[in-house]
């Protein structure tokens, strides 16, 4: 069998089995109502009681793992992604007709785009961080010459080393612990080899070296931060000469698949903060839906677990990463208060009361927990202009506890939704997860569960 025949067995996987039928469900969370300090998160779910639909074989669609074998998607291993293939279900849910608008405000690594593509659709997507960009246009890119790629690595793998010019941040701690100085070195000698080709050649090759950081270096993304391990390190070379390779055959394969052809609709991705109206105002009022992933409320922190890629891409200090760490929504622990958008929610001021009232392993966490809520309602403000009327969202999302107290995001979502005319129709379950160990040890388990929420605009 060719090497492309076995791809295309692989693609296979491209489908998932959802077969399923939806059904009902009771809330997990209505089952702790010993407590009255509860009252406003149970109302809320007796509120929503109704929406709910059991939807556990999509459990694996609301992650990565579906993409890790779809050429182009797994371009980079971008953890907190989810599927392909959920996009393409929930385009068929919403009955999307080609041309129609889909925005992406947290398009992380790109699949609602790249899916959009492949469905004809004109996709729009903003993040605000850097990588998570630059990932996202290179994949996009209509690839016309995959010989001239082919030609590209191989001359970009045969240039002797010599001592780099570029130089990581030096105040950066992590980029010490992560890479030795050799291989450092390396990287960074690639690096000004790379910028010497045209684009797009140049980013086609700078992914392949981005890709590769994480297994060259003494770490592990491990959601709130980078892990130190101790494991062998393969050459830089070798690594990234097979990831190259590699790539250049996933074109080839999506070619002969007929996968991502070009579109009619140039896809636009740019660099933006969700928070505020960040997309041309010729898309205001037209946009057919959204679908999205905010950051859940988990203190993972994006900057750190992305640090790596940040420094070799953009970052010149540690001054820069700070930056960035304080320009992300605020779902992690070092997010700053700031009064720029308050709300006023009897459900967020219940959950506050309780936490505070908590010893916390960190202080910080009702400051997180409201200035998540406060960015959110931003958010959903700004996606109700984008929405043309009869416009769709499709939120994936989790729920989260903290000393024991449950957060309900999805509903507090809804109840912000309703205030810009967005109405709740439907919430997935597609999984429940666990709470962490320390806190099972303390307070039982708990699971919290994770779900898509489904708005339409009036
Ligand atoms: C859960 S991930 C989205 C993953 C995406 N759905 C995918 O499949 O790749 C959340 C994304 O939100 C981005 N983000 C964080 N704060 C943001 C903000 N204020 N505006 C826009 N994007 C933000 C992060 O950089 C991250 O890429």
């Amino acid at each position: 069998m060719s090497e492309i025949e076995v791809s295309i067995r692989n693609l296979e996987l491209f489908k998932f089995p959802i077969s399923n039928p939806k059904y009902k469900i009771k809330p997990l969370e209505l089952t702790h109502k010993d407590n009255p300090s509860q009252n406003e998160r149970l109302s809320l779910e007796k509120k929503y009681h109704d929406l709910f639909l059991a939807k556990f074989d999509w459990r694996q669609l609301v992650t990565y793992v579906p993409n890790k074998n779809i050429p182009v998607y797994n371009w980079f291993k971008y953890k907190e992604g989810f599927s392909r293939e959920l996009v393409i279900q929930i385009a068929k849910e919403f009955a999307l007709k080609k041309g129609d608008i889909i925005f992406d405000p947290f398009a992380g690594c790109g699949t609602t785009l790249l899916a959009s593509k492949e469905l004809g659709l004109h996709g729009l997507g903003i993040d605000i961080l850097p990588t998570a960009v630059f990932i996202t246009k290179v994949k996009l890119i209509e690839w016309g010459n995959i010989e001239l790629l082919k030609q590209s690595v191989k001359q970009l793998i045969s240039i002797p080393y010599h001592k780099p010019e570029s130089k990581f941040p030096d105040d950066v701690k992590i980029v010490n612990l992560a890479f030795s100085h050799d291989i450092q070195q390396e990287i960074l000698f690639f690096k000004d080899e790379i910028e010497k080709f045209k684009q797009p050649v140049r980013d086609f090759l700078m992914l392949g070296l981005l890709s590769i950081l994480e297994s060259v270096s003494n770490t592990s993304k491990d959601g709130q931060f980078l892990r130190l391990v101790k494991k062998s390190i393969p050459s830089v070379r070798i690594i990234l000469n097979s990831v190259l390779l590699e790539m250049v055959s996933d074109l080839k394969k999506i070619k002969i698949l007929g996968l991502l052809k070009p579109s009619p609709k140039k896809m636009f991705v740019k660099e933006g903060d969700a928070r505020d109206l960040c997309i041309p105002k010729k898309y205001w009022g037209k946009v057919s839906a959204v679908v999205t992933s905010p950051p859940y409320l988990n203190r993972y922190d994006y900057s750190r677990t992305y640090a790596l890629e940040l420094c070799l891409l953009s970052a010149k200090s540690h001054k820069d990463m700070v930056n960035i760490r304080h320009s992300l929504l605020r779902s992690h622990i070092e997010s700053r208060e700031c009064s720029a958008s308050q709300i006023t929610l009897p459900v967020l001021d219940e959950i506050l009361r309780e936490v505070k009232s908590k010893p916390l392993n960190n202080n910080r966490l009702p400051i997180m927990i409201k200035g998540y809520f406060e960015d959110m309602n931003l958010v959903i403000k700004q996606l109700a202009t984008y929405l043309k009327p009869n416009g769709r969202v499709a939120l994936v999302v989790a729920n989260a506890q903290f000393a024991g107290e449950n957060v309900p995001t999805d509903l507090i979502l809804c109840e912000l939704a309703q205030c810009y005319g967005l109405t709740t129709e439907s919430i997935w379950v597609t999984r429940y997860k666990g709470n962490s160990s320390q806190q099972m040890a303390i307070y039982g388990r708990r699971p919290v569960r994770e779900t898509i929420v489904f708005w339409r605009k009036k």
